[in-house]
């Protein structure tokens, strides 16, 4: 934690439960179309070894990985009887049962849960894979893309395959290889791999567990006499805290006493542990019925996290701790993808605002194939959560190689994007779990307002009393945020009021306009009701052709230079028969005769308005799909980090 943090404050009491759920349907159903591939990228790997029983551990640390979304799992234990891989389709009581019936025991293993891409969520394509006599075992997250070459070749050197899954050819691919050293075999077999992988093997004749990573994540944690290995913290919390994160193109060799990386050429490699300051009860829901709402609620503290030790309201000023001199940067590159590329559209509404520097903003997977103009002089910023988004990283790539500057504005700690730019700036939101992303948001804001000030200050366009000001009301946001949250139940009459409605649409002006996308990217993401989102000046150009009774409209109303137009859009709306929820600024009485629902949010300088406004459409969109008996923290076809194109 950096000086001057507060540590999380104690968890919140869990407010009262929404309404029963009703009808519809849960996350899981109705995919039988299949997976799009870049969507099925996030399974989630588990391993253990030392003096516990490696079924518990396993199983425990997959329970973690969960929100990670998945559709079968299994685990490979070395018993006294040999290697034995249990594996099912389904959710992980299904394995679990399957385990009653056939017990595992032993001290090392490896447990993974699937999310289908190469075949479908069957028992035979659930990982592990084994080579046919059994001896080695395999998980893999990712894509092997030349899979078909490799698995052809293998084939007709006699392997058998007993799955339709890319990633079994590892595992022939690795006993081929193998001479007496797993790890040589892993190392020897990946040089012919082309694609992403996080990979992990076992052999029944080693006391030891060998991985590799290429863009998926993996993190080793350390015990005393015991190692684990998982895909992502949540799943080693428990256990430890100590971890060392594996690069790209690292091979490791993980025994009871240590671990051992090396290069994909062999060159032996030293990765520094490091402490991470995540509690176990942070990973977990700390008595919320959903990780989202914990996180919702969580934002107040997210704030003080982000702002705190940062504010210096004397100076009129920011310490961001970043080496980067604003006076070097003539314009800014913003790149991100979804939840995090509305950040970064409210940063540059900042940036221009208050450091009168041009930013170009895209979401990466565009801007990563647009050729764009970059010079020495160009900061890229590259925003995410969860710091593995590949489009994101590619898009920040694309810029460093044409020569911008690289900033990063980042959650997860050690994560890929922390180690390719030149500076970070953490945001501190902690561990966040639900697919949705929602306190990530928040604390993204609060890092762009800080940043904007910062340049605003060192390029003289933002006067210190200017400054001060906006400091004065960035400290008031953790409280503002927890007025916010107290009006819950209002909000959930006003889901039940429109949850049954086929499409919603979301206006907002200026900084408002990224707080209607982020309002309509909730309200599809989690309730599958269709949301189109727009600035509001756009909307005769062409949406307005939708209005009529049936369409609730989301209108962010909040007090700015730009209220006025914004009051004309609604009068626009409710002329063509459209139903009007405004969130206005608590006061503001004449809304209410122009709005059929006023959501009223507190006062504040009207750039940072979207902080305060964006927390009644996370509640909307949550009610929303709780009323419609969504699957909140797991909605469908979704995962938490997106790690292939
Ligand atoms: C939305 C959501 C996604 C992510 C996006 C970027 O709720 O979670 O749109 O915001 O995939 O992810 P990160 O921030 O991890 O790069």
């Amino acid at each position: 934690m950096p000086p001057g943090v507060r540590p999380p404050r104690p968890p919140l009491e869990p407010p009262r439960e929404s309404q029963p759920r009703k009808g519809g349907t849960t996350a899981g159903e109705g995919q039988e179309g299949g997976f799009p591939p870049e969507r099925g990228f996030m399974c989630g790997i588990v391993g253990y070894i030392g003096f516990r029983n490696a079924t518990d551990v396993l199983i425990d640390g997959l329970r973690r990985l969960e929100y990670r979304g998945y559709d079968s799992a299994g685990v490979a234990v070395k018993t006294p009887q040999g290697l034995r891989v249990v594996k099912r389709s389904g959710k992980l009581s299904a394995l679990e049962a399957a385990l009653k019936e056939e017990k595992l025991e032993g001290p090392l293993g490896i447990g993974h849960t699937r999310w289908a891409t190469h075949g479908a969520p069957t028992d035979p394509n659930a990982h592990p894979h084994t080579t046919e006599d059994g001896r080695i075992a395999v998980i893999h997250n990712g894509i092997i893309e030349n899979y078909l070459e490799l698995k052809e070749a293998l084939k007709a050197r006699g392997h058998r395959f007993s799955s339709d899954t890319d990633s079994e050819v590892l595992a022939h691919l690795i006993e081929e290889k193998y001479r007496g050293d797993l790890f040589e075999a892993l190392r020897e077999a990946l040089k012919e791999v082309r694609g992403a992988y996080a990979v992990v093997a076992v052999h029944q004749d080693h006391e030891e567990i060998v991985a590799a990573r290429t863009v998926s994540p993996l993190v080793v944690g350390l015990g005393e006499g015991e190692h684990f290995l998982a895909s992502d913290v949540p799943a080693l919390l428990p256990y430890t805290r100590k971890v060392i994160f594996l690069h790209d193109g690292d091979v490791a060799r993980i025994t009871r006493e240590g671990v051992e990386i090396k290069d994909l050429s062999g060159n032996p490699l030293f990765r520094e542990a490091v402490e991470v300051d995540w509690s176990l009860e942070a990973a977990e829901k700390g008595g919320f019925p959903h990780y989202m709402l914990k996180e919702i609620y969580e934002q107040p503290w997210v704030l003080e996290n982000t702002l705190g030790g940062r504010l210096v309201e004397e100076e009129g000023d920011v310490d961001l701790g970043l080496e980067l001199d604003p006076l070097e940067v003539d314009r800014v590159h913003v790149v991100a993808c979804g939840t995090a590329a509305y950040a970064g559209l409210y940063g540059k509404y900042l940036l221009e605002a208050l450091a009168r520097v041009p930013v170009e903003w895209d979401v990466a997977s565009e801007y990563r194939y647009r050729d764009p103009v970059v010079d020495e002089r160009t900061l890229a910023i590259a925003i995410s959560q969860s710091g593995e988004t590949i489009d994101t990283l590619e898009g920040l790539r694309e810029a460093r190689r044409r020569g911008a500057r690289t900033l990063g504005v980042v959650n997860a700690k050690g994560s890929s994007l922390t180690r390719e730019v030149e500076a970070v700036l953490y945001i501190h939101a902690g561990p966040e779990i639900g697919v949705a992303s929602t306190k990530a948001y928040m604390a993204m804001l609060a890092a762009m307002a800080m940043l904007a000030l910062r340049f605003g200050r060192a390029r003289g366009t933002l006067g210190k009393e200017e400054a001060q000001a906006l400091i004065r009301e960035l400290k008031k946001l953790p409280r503002l945020v927890e007025e916010v949250l107290e009006k819950r139940p209002l909000i959930a009459h006003i889901a039940e009021k429109y949850h049954q409605a086929q499409d919603f649409l979301f206006l907002g002006r200026h900084v408002q306009v990224p707080t209607a996308y982020e309002g309509a990217l909730k309200l599809k993401e989690i309730s599958y009701i269709h949301a189109e989102a727009y600035p509001a000046g756009e909307m005769k150009h062409g949406p307005i052709a939708l209005i009529d009774e049936h369409l609730p409209v989301v209108v962010l109303a909040t007090q700015g230079p730009l209220y006025e137009k914004t009051l004309a859009n609604i009068q626009e709306v409710r002329a063509r028969g459209g139903k009007v929820i405004a969130i206005a600024t608590e006061g503001d009485e004449e809304i209410r005769k122009l709005a059929q629902d006023v959501l009223y949010v507190p006062q504040v300088h009207p750039l940072l308005a979207p902080m305060v406004s964006v927390v009644p459409l996370q509640l909307l969109a949550y009610e929303v799909a709780v009323l419609l008996g969504r699957d909140v923290d797991q909605p469908r076809n979704l995962a938490k980090s997106v790690t292939v194109e």
